[in-house]
């Protein structure tokens, strides 16, 4: 028998405890497992509907939600604000209220509003799952990067995780933070002071304004990447002179322990954040992560949106 979820949305790390976790990235070694079958799919979640709404782009949360949902056996319905009436005006309670009406089981909603899937989660009765709001949280990523880190590592409690880049506009490294610290790994922050959060000593990591001394004895390097859409131009140099201060290269790598794995959450500015020959070289896990994203957020939906008591991957 499968122990009950004891959340109904996943709106943020927050709002976790270490015991909800370990049982997303638990339950998340099943599907991992089904996802390489040659036949990738379970009839877990059939007859069950999720929404996959989102305002903001996206390529890896929204397939793999998708991807999640269908090798579930669910109904997966994709909505993203350009091409709905959003464009006419339609707010977003209206919206939400309008596709609850079609009964679904669950919403996966990304918006620029910080505090958006909170926002639906307390007017409607439906399940929702933040795929990312604002500069605020991305839960899922942190997630599907735990899974990750314990997959290549074995464990999480006593790395150490050197989160660099653009901490300022990253709701991966705010979700990060919360994560790894909640299950006891060192975090450290590395940002140029100009990409530094105010307040972020609240995140219990350690805070640096140069790459090297960030990197040195690391187990996990995480870049994150410059959201040029987000970045007043006088908070930035330019891209020769960021790469040059704060890109991982296979020079500043060094400063990391000789195994230490290389992530990023993707999209990458290449060149920028992170020099093509460390992305696409022997310690980057950068595709590992996508790969678990589907495995996770088929978790995360069973979690939420399956039967109480079903085993995750039975058979028909
Ligand atoms: N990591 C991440 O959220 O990627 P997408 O924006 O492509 O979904």
């Amino acid at each position: 028998m499968t122990r009950p979820f004891r959340q109904k949305h996943l709106l943020g790390i927050e709002a976790l405890e270490p015991s909800d976790i370990q049982q997303i990235l638990d339950t998340g070694e099943a599907f991992f497992e089904v996802s390489r079958r040659p036949v990738r799919k379970v009839p877990t979640l059939r007859g069950k509907t999720i929404l996959n709404v989102f305002y903001e782009a996206s390529t890896r949360t929204r397939t793999s939600f998708e991807l999640a949902g269908k090798r579930l056996s669910a109904d997966v319905v994709n909505i993203s604000s350009s091409g709905s009436s959003v464009t006419k005006g339609e707010t977003l309670l209206d919206t939400v209220k309008n596709l609850q009406a079609m009964r679904p089981d669950v919403v996966v909603l990304r918006h620029q509003a910080s505090g958006a899937p909170h926002f639906v989660a307390a007017r409607t009765g439906i399940s929702v799952i933040n795929a990312g709001d604002g500069a605020h949280e991305h839960p899922t990523q942190a997630l599907l990067d735990a899974f990750t880190i314990r997959r290549s590592k074995g464990h999480i409690r006593g790395l150490v995780v050197a989160i660099c880049g653009d901490v300022m506009h990253s709701r991966v490294a705010r979700s990060n933070a919360l994560l790894l610290g909640m299950l006891g790994a060192t975090v450290r922050f590395a940002a140029p002071r100009t990409l530094t959060p105010r307040g972020v000593e609240v995140f219990g990591t350690e805070v640096y304004d140069r790459l090297e001394p960030a990197l040195e004895g690391a187990d996990v390097v995480m870049m994150l990447r410059v959201q040029t859409e987000r970045l007043g131009g006088a908070m930035f140099p330019t891209n020769r002179e960021y790469s040059r201060i704060f890109g991982l290269s296979p020079r500043t790598l060094r400063y990391a322990k000789p195994d230490a794995i290389v992530m990023h959450p993707g999209p990458m500015n290449r060149g920028v954040e992170i020099d093509p020959a460390v992305a696409d070289g022997t310690r980057s896990v950068i595709l590992d992560q996508v790969e678990a994203g589907v495995a996770v957020r088929m978790a995360i939906l069973y979690l939420l949106a399956g039967e109480a008591g079903a085993h995750p991957v039975a058979a028909a």
